[in-house]
């Protein structure tokens, strides 16, 4: 499965969001290709549990952006972001069952991620800048 390239059009316009959504990808990639190369369990697990693991930590960190920053849509963004993490920790609990991932994990982890920044964090990106202009 081909990997995903990050892209300038995948930027929100904040750094450090933008720097987190570039290491999520990177960990997306590497599942992508442990899953290609038909990794063993042990490799798989690890690759799913650090990509678990940095997802969960940049969606606290969204959410203290914008908690933060009063941001009027936050209900509704949280609520994306805990359905994501349900979705994988599911895939999780089927790997520890003995199931082996495939690209439908990835296939489903990637449009997830790429439609959730073009849309939900893109909005916030937007939000941010202009409450950056009024300052
Ligand atoms: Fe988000
Ligand atoms: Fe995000």
């Amino acid at each position: 499965m081909t990997p995903v390239h990050w892209n300038p059009y995948l930027s929100v316009g904040h750094d450090g969001i933008d720097a987190e959504h570039q290491s999520l990808v990177d960990l997306l990639n590497a599942l992508i290709a442990r899953i290609d190369e038909g990794g063993d369990y042990a490799n798989m697990s690890d690759c799913l549990h650090r990509l678990m693991d940095q997802t969960a930590t940049h969606f606290r960190h969204e959410e203290e952006i914008m908690e933060r920053a009063d941001y009027p849509d936050r209900d509704y963004h949280c609520r994306q972001h805990a359905s994501l993490m349900d979705e994988i920790r599911a895939f999780d609990r089927e790997l520890a069952g003995g199931k082996a991932l495939g690209p439908e994990v990835t296939n489903f982890i990637r449009e997830w991620l790429i439609h959730h920044i073009l849309k939900t964090d893109m909005r916030l990106g937007g939000y941010l800048e202009g409450r950056e202009a009024a300052e």
